[in-house]
């Protein structure tokens, strides 16, 4: 049962992780939407910077800053061209996807007055929920929540009835985290901007699972984390486009955003930004993640990421046929049940069983998955699993035969009952 699109026996090889034994069986980690596994070269290029060019950046005009300036500049240039962006002006590192969204609205909370509406979906994770909540509270404008339809897609319709001339952000989820839906990112766009509305998105699951372009999906923001794209925790990245930052006022102050400051004793002082993105990222960051990050990205790039979603839906397609055809009437899955409209992620619960139970389960057959509302509560509420849901989400080194396991453990747990 190899896989038509790629090597996954080669991949494989690159993720010494993947020959753990947990439980006295040999892991199976399908928890990749929480965070995904680290090839080797991911690991050797942090290892490598901190063994060879180690130093602060901008800060030093010895040989090893230089290198190490070049190496996390080089490092945005890496990922800014992955998603389609200008270059590093458009690219800001960050911690995570959480940090870059809540960077956003800062960003944005200076076009924001009373009355003013911001729109979300139900589907959104807390990290692209809560800024806005935050922000509208902050500046006495109105969050309008769409909703989705009963083939879990979102609702288009609602969408552009709830849009008018008070709209001024629609922040969006690309893939959901529970159900996997792909949402139409570039229409959504397209609306926005017919009413001059900023949108957001959150690419946190589209990015590191299929091509996602900037430019051709006309985001005025894009957020999303190194860790779930094979690279380090502790990086991640917003994209903006190079006009809204030039004009928008930083978030952190101190070291190295700026290009200058003068003060007289009188208390007057003067202040120049440093150029893009570095006027956004005070003080030493995380220059090994950056460097890491950018290792993650050749490595998908070398894959393609057409081919990582091509393999994604047939790990899902293979999945969803099994769990049908075997546990029809046992188990409930939640998403569309196209696998081409949607990532490799199964959230589900199995009958009679909570979600925490069935992990455990899993669990102790050696299968790493997620339990609970995965930071998604609302969407769960509105969906009435009170108790959240199973999740099981696949990558590039996932195989069928790993899935067989799986189904066969969810019998295992099924006959028990
Ligand atoms: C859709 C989505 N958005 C945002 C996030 C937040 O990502 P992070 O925890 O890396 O900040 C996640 C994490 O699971 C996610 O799935």
């Amino acid at each position: 049962m190899i896989s038509i699109v790629l090597d996954v026996e080669a991949i494989r090889r690159d993720f010494p992780i993947l020959n753990r034994i947990i439980n006295g069986k040999k892991l199976i980690y399908f928890d990749n939407t929480a965070t995904s596994q680290k090839p080797i070269q991911v690991i050797n290029a942090i290892r490598d910077f901190y063994l060879n060019n180690n130093a602060n950046i901008h800060r030093g005009l010895h040989t090893l800053s230089q290198e190490a300036s070049e190496l996390y500049e080089e490092a945005h240039d890496t990922v800014a061209k992955f998603i389609g962006a200008k270059g590093r002006e458009e690219l800001i590192f960050v911690r995570n996807a959480s940090e870059a969204l809540n960077l956003a609205s800062m960003i944005l909370s200076k076009y924001i007055k009373p009355d003013d509406e911001i729109v979300v979906s139900i589907m959104e994770h807390h990290s692209n929920l809560l800024p806005w909540i935050f922000l509208a509270e902050k500046t006495k404008a109105k969050i309008k929540i769409i909703g989705i339809k009963s083939d879990y897609t979102l609702d288009y319709d609602a969408l552009e009835k709830a849009i008018s001339e008070k709209t001024r952000i629609i922040a969006i989820t690309h893939m959901s985290n529970v159900l996997g839906t792909i949402n139409d990112v570039k229409t959504i766009a397209k609306i926005a901007h017919n009413y001059e509305a900023f949108v957001v998105i959150d690419g946190a699951q589209s990015v590191p699972h299929i091509p996602v372009n900037v430019r051709d999906i006309g985001a005025d923001f894009l957020a999303f984390s190194g860790h779930k794209m094979l690279g380090p925790t502790g990086i991640g990245a917003l994209y903006c486009r190079e006009d809204i930052l030039k004009d928008a006022d930083p978030f952190l102050l101190g070291g190295d955003m700026i290009k200058s400051v003068s003060c007289n004793i009188s208390g007057e002082c003067n202040i120049v930004w440093n150029d893009l993105p570095w006027k956004y990222e005070a003080g030493t960051p995380n220059i090994a993640g950056g460097i890491g990050f950018a290792e993650a990205v050749r490595y998908l790039e070398k894959l393609g990421m057409i081919n990582v979603k091509k393999h994604e839906e047939e790990l899902l397609t293979y999945a969803l046929k099994r769990i049908n055809e075997e546990l029809s009437g046992f188990i409930d899955i939640y998403g569309p049940s196209d696998p081409g409209k949607k990532g490799g992620i199964i959230s589900f619960n199995a009958k009679n069983y909570d979600p925490h139970t069935v992990a455990l389960h899993l669990d102790s057959e050696g299968i790493a998955i997620r339990s609970g509302f995965h930071c998604a509560q609302p969407l769960h509420e509105h969906l009435g699993l009170m108790e959240g849901s199973a999740r099981a989400s696949f990558y590039i080194y996932n195989t069928k035969e790993e899935i067989d396991v799986f189904v066969d453990a969810l019998k295992k747990l099924i006959k028990e009952d």
